[in-house]
Formats: structure tokens, C-alpha cells, sequence
């Protein structure tokens, strides 16, 4: 686990409003120092939300998991690296990868690539004209990332040791749907432990509802870095 830090723990804040994530980072204080912000807050509140988790000391996870011409995708990362963002998610297409790489320049933001949506399925594939399996094309996506000069990967905690045996051990691996053992686990089908996630070979464990959803949110985050520690 070369990258992993003494909290690997993204907290996702996954809330409609600035309001509601401020209340939240509040009470997390010092406990978390890593914040992903996803489509819901970004449609509610945007960059300048994340211009202020920064300007707080806080780091920043951008899961908008770009997908568009390469153009288009190159100039909306470098403005995403001047933030001072600290990771990015893109679709882990060639030309968007590429496009990616390019935009972010030799600034200190580091992308992640999206292989497959772990909600799809085969079926979804082959809809999209791409008739193989899930795991072949997410291993094939790896590949190409690495090739793009991608700086790591968002995968399935279940995909994690796979993913890992591809990539080797230089690259960022980041996991969402990660649940401890007894915590609902909402619509995620595929959960394991943050511990097993990271014994898979993941750097950064991202957690929403887990936390978010706790009547003390911060007790609860402690409560799982103990976990870890002690696994
Ligand atoms: O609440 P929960 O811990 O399930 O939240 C997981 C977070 O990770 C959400 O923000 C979700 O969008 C994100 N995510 C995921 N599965 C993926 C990719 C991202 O759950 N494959």
C-alpha cells in the first residue's frame, strides 16, 4: 500500500446543500481531512463550494467523472487543477484519458480513472455495443489508463486485488463501497470491509452514508480508523 496514509478514510459528501456539508465537515473536524464532492453537491452548489473546503485546509476528491471531446475535457481539467483539487475522476476512455493527462499539465492533481460503472452489468455492455465481460473490460480500461498516464483508478473493493495485480503497485486505487460488517448497505450490492478493502490493495477508502448518516459522524469515523488499525 505504498500511498496509504495514517487515515485513508474520503468521506463522500453525498447532502443537496453548501449548508448541510458545512454542518457536516464541521462536526467531522479534524478527524477527516479528505472530502469527495460528487454531482449532487456540485449541481447544488458547485466550485465555489470546493473553493471553500480549500480555503478551510481541507482536500478535495472531484467525482465528476468526465466524459466529453477532448477539447472540451482538457481545458475543463486544467481549470479544475488550478483550484488546487487534489484528485479527479474521468471516464477511462483513450481520448478522455489522454485529453485528461494533458489539461492537468504538471500541476499536483491527480486523476483517477472510472473503468467500468460498478452498477453495470453485462447486459448494460453489450447495450452499449460492447459485448464481453464486465471484469474483461474493466481489466482492458486498467491497462489503458496506466498507458494514458493516468495517476490511478476508482474500483470496485471486490475488483481491488485484480485491479492491483494490472496496475502494480506505483498507481492510486481508490474504493467506494465499502461498508463494516453490520452498517446497511443501502443500494451498494457489491460492499466489503474497509480494512478488506484496503488489504486489497487500496490506498483510499471512500465512505458516504456510513458516516454521513451517523447520529454522531465523527464518533463514527473514529470508530472505523480503529477498525482498521486493529484489523
Ligand atoms: O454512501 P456510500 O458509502 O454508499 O457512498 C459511496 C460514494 O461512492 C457515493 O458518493 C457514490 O457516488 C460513490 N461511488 C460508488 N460506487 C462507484 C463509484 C462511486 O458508490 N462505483
Amino acid at each position: 500500500m505504498p500511498h496509504l496514509k495514517a487515515n485513508p478514510i474520503i468521506v463522500a459528501l453525498d447532502v443537496e446543500s453548501a449548508e448541510d456539508a458545512r454542518v457536516l465537515v464541521s462536526r467531522l473536524g479534524n478527524r477527516i481531512q479528505i472530502y469527495k464532492v460528487g454531482m449532487e453537491l456540485y449541481a447544488a452548489a458547485g466550485m465555489d463550494f470546493v473553493r471553500e473546503l480549500l480555503a478551510g485546509g481541507k482536500d478535495v476528491f472531484l467525482d465528476m467523472k468526465f466524459y466529453d471531446i477532448p477539447e472540451t475535457v482538457k481545458r475543463a481539467v486544467s481549470l479544475v487543477a488550478a483550484t488546487g483539487a487534489r484528485f479527479l475522476t474521468v471516464h477511462g476512455s483513450g481520448p478522455v484519458m489522454r485529453a485528461a493527462v494533458e489539461g492537468k499539465g504538471g500541476s499536483g492533481l491527480k486523476l483517477l480513472a472510472v473503468t467500468v460503472l460498478t452498477s453495470f452489468d453485462r447486459q448494460d455492455l453489450e447495450d452499449l455495443g460492447y459485448p464481453c465481460e464486465v471484469a474483461e473490460l474493466a481489466a482492458l480500461r486498467a491497462r489503458k489508463a496506466m498507458e494514458a498516464g493516468m495517476d490511478g483508478l476508482v474500483a470496485s473493493p471486490l475488483d481491488a486485488a485484480a485491479v492491483r495485480s494490472i496496475v502494480g503497485p506505483g498507481p492510486i486505487l481508490v474504493t467506494p463501497g465499502v461498508r463494516s460488517g453490520g452498517s446497511p448497505t443501502g443500494d451498494q450490492k457489491r460492499v466489503a470491509t474497509p480494512a478488506e478493502a484496503l488489504r486489497n490493495g487500496a490506498d483510499y477508502i471512500v465512505m458516504g452514508r456510513q458516516i454521513t448518516r451517523a447520529s454522531d459522524p465523527a464518533a463514527e469515523a473514529a470508530r472505523v480508523l480503529e477498525e482498521i488499525a486493529s484489523a
